[in-house]
């Protein structure tokens, strides 16, 4: 089998807790040669080596005398030593996504991008105009989809068994920690709303397959500016979609410490054959410890188990890694089916598997929703709660 190496960008939560011990254990699995981490700073460079001290990786910046000194443009030199076939994974602050994307691609690489995409319509439309040009494929892994509790819904709703959805709605809301520890350097750049309600949104337009056409959002800061952070604690939206159904979507990262997971989250929809209701938070099966107390366990999401075949190592499981590996799997076939042809004949290749891959992925042309939603409740925040509605392009505007 063709191997890809691997380039990750950011080094923070989620390539700690997810992305790391994923792309560790499929290249067990054989299917990834190279791993390069790119960073900011050579100090995130050194905390991955002490969390991962049997792992081989190259790390960007290593080699600066100041371990704090940022390097923000360190991730083009390991652009250019990835050597090819190659897959980049963006896994910076949501901000900035688009450039790092855009010269992934440039520089020959297929792209997985951390949910949302970018932050802006525009600039998912620039990413996909230099997707297309050279025939590469870029997936925001928005790893609710392979959530079977939600998957479940797709699939009786596009079926037919649950008629034509009427109304619904979402809650998303996270521990404090997330603002003022993890994201305190660019909590006030994104919001509840843009880095977790953005979930909810795309589940709905997974499911149902409508797109949105008027959103009014609600913002509130009450807690964080106390820390110094001038960003909001919750932001809720409604969103009317285009058979006139109306879904309601709460976000908060203001929980106190004591909620007992990091995220409590949900999902509710009527349709005129049936209702759907999952709590995605609460799956029945919680821990109480010496050392944790109690602990809401979904087993679900990205959890260690003893390897079947190893007991002495552990094995990661979870919808947060199947999502990743959709894209992995999706690029290895790419590189298998195009490998050693002239460029011509291997992009035609590409952009054909691309646009299949494209009916039921969040490549760009469904990644739009998400985005489109975000920067729409954001624009009615910020103008006193205003109805926003959207172009045949989903271009948001006051109404
Ligand atoms: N798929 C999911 O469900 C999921 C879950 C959590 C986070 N995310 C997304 O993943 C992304 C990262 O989130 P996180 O929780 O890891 O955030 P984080 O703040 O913990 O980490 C971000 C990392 O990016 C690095 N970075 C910043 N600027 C950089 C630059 N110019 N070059 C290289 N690295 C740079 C930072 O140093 C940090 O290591 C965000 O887009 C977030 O929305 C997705």
């Amino acid at each position: 089998m063709k191997k890809a190496n691997i380039l990750i960008i950011g080094g923070g939560m989620i390539t700690q807790e997810v992305i790391l011990p994923t792309i560790f254990q499929e290249r067990r699995k054989g299917k990834i040669d190279q791993i390069f981490v790119a960073t900011r700073r050579k100090s995130t460079i050194e905390k991955l080596r002490k969390i991962f001290p049997e792992e081989e990786f190259k790390g960007f910046p290593e080699k600066a005398k100041d371990p704090e000194e940022p390097f923000p443009e360190c991730y083009k030199e390991a652009l250019s030593q990835l050597p090819k076939p190659g897959i980049v994974i963006v896994a910076t602050p949501d901000h900035l996504h688009t450039q790092m994307t855009i010269d992934s691609l440039k520089s020959g690489f297929h792209v997985i991008v951390e949910k949302p995409l970018c932050l802006k319509v525009e600039e998912v439309y620039e990413i996909d105009k230099v997707a297309k040009q050279v025939g590469g494929y870029v997936y925001t892994d928005y790893h609710k989809r392979h959530d079977p509790a939600l998957r479940a819904c797709q699939y009786k709703y596009r079926k037919g068994e649950m008629g034509e959805v009427l109304c619904g709605h979402a809650w998303i809301e996270e521990r404090r920690e997330m603002p003022l520890k993890w994201f305190s350097r660019w909590c006030d750049k994104s919001s509840s709303f843009e880095y977790i309600g953005v979930h909810y949104v795309d589940m709905f337009y997974f499911i149902t397959g409508l797109k949105p056409v008027r959103v009014i959002g609600f913002g509130q800061k009450k807690f964080l500016p106390k820390y110094g952070k001038d960003a909001f604690d919750a932001i809720e939206g409604i969103i009317t979609w285009e058979n006139g159904a109306t879904y309601y979507v709460q976000t908060s990262w203001i929980l106190p410490e004591g909620n007992p997971n990091l995220t409590n989250q949900g999902f509710q929809i009527t349709c005129t054959e049936g209702e759907f209701r999952a709590d995605n938070a609460d799956r029945n099966s919680n821990f109480v410890t010496t050392k944790y107390g109690f602990e809401r366990f979904n087993p679900h999401f990205f959890k260690p188990f003893i390897d079947w075949d190893n007991p002495e190592r552990v094995e990661w499981r979870g919808y947060g890694a199947d999502s990743i590996i959709q894209g992995i799997d999706d690029c290895l076939k790419i590189f298998e089916a195009t490998e050693g042809l002239p460029e011509e004949e291997a992009k035609k290749i590409r952009k054909e598997m691309i646009s299949k891959f494209e009916k039921t992925r969040p490549l760009p042309s469904q990644a739009l929703i998400g985005t489109a939603v975000i920067e729409g409740v954001k624009l009615s925040v910020l103008n006193g709660s205003k109805p926003v509605i959207f172009d045949e392009k989903l271009y948001p505007k006051i109404e």
